[in-house]
């Protein structure tokens, strides 16, 4: 039976994949700062395998001690497959450059990048000395191939994770690896983070009035919908390494 790491499983899109996964049988394992009582639940109901583990994404100490323990206890047990979903993120600070704010500059960057790169490394690390199969799955954004005013922090590390994926592939191809990475840009969806953006400032983010538009003529896609499209890629047997999917060309 397989096992799936998902990173911000408490809510949007995380945790919509989690529920997905869950209801076909994998073994989750959430990791957010808070924890999704409905997935829990679900999980007691499908007698589902599921753990949650409590961590802040924006400590790399915190990363590093949590993610060792469960690589261990996850690789030990694991035979076959285990997915690893770096999903959580954050869109702040949505401010100019120049009004940043240092610590919430630092929080994106350990979250949205830094965490992705650590986690991977070890998962990469640790399978290794497993018979399992690795496939990370790394969640992206559009605004990490085009500039948009007022994200200069969020389009930086979400550019910086596309080009994590695609180096980290190609050192997967250059020694014919089973394992696999991959980008997964979700487009827009009716989740917190939207509202987030909706409720900055039209002088930090000029494009304010575009994405109220979206919500409010229900150009936001659910979240469901999403992970459907997320979850078909991550069990196809012919995932691209370093490939970029896009949400578009998947519905
Ligand atoms: N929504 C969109 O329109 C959109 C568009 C393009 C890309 N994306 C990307 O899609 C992914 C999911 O976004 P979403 O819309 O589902 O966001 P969301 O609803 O705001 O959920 C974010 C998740 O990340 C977790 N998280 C945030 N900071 C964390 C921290 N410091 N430590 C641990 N967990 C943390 C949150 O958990 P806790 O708060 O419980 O810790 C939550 O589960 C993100 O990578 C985002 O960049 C979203």
């Amino acid at each position: 039976m397989a096992y799936a790491i998902i990173t911000g499983a408490s809510k949007g899109l995380g945790a919509a994949t989690a529920k997905q996964l869950l209801s076909e049988g994998v073994n989750i394992i959430s990791v957010s700062r808070s924890e999704n009582e409905e997935l829990k639940k679900q999980a007691e109901v499908d007698n589902g395998k599921y753990q949650h583990y409590t961590c802040n994404l924006g400590s790399s100490s915190e990363v590093q001690s949590v993610f060792k323990e469960m690589a261990d206890t996850v690789f030990g047990k694991e035979k076959e497959v285990v997915y690893l979903i770096n999903n959580a993120g954050m869109v702040d600070p949505i401010e100019t450059a120049g009004r940043l704010d240092a610590e919430g500059t630092e929080a994106n960057v350990n979250v949205n990048l830094l965490a992705p790169m650590i986690i991977s490394n070890l998962f990469l690390e640790k399978v290794e000395n497993s018979d399992a199969r690795l496939v990370i799955a790394n969640v992206s954004s559009g605004a990490g191939s085009r500039p948009i005013q007022g994200w200069s922090v969020y389009c930086s590390t979400k550019a910086g994770i596309n080009m994590f994926t695609q180096t980290v592939a190609l050192e997967l191809e250059n020694r014919s690896s089973k394992h696999r990475v991959f980008a997964f840009s979700p487009g827009i969806m009716d989740t917190d983070m939207q509202s987030t953006i909706r409720s900055s400032s039209k002088s930090a983010f000029n494009d304010i009035e575009t994405f109220k538009k979206y919500k409010e003529e229900g150009m936001l896609r659910d979240a469901e919908t999403v992970a459907g499209a997320l979850v078909k890629v991550l069990k196809s047997n012919d995932i691209e390494n370093g490939k970029i999917y896009q949400i578009n060309a998947l519905l």
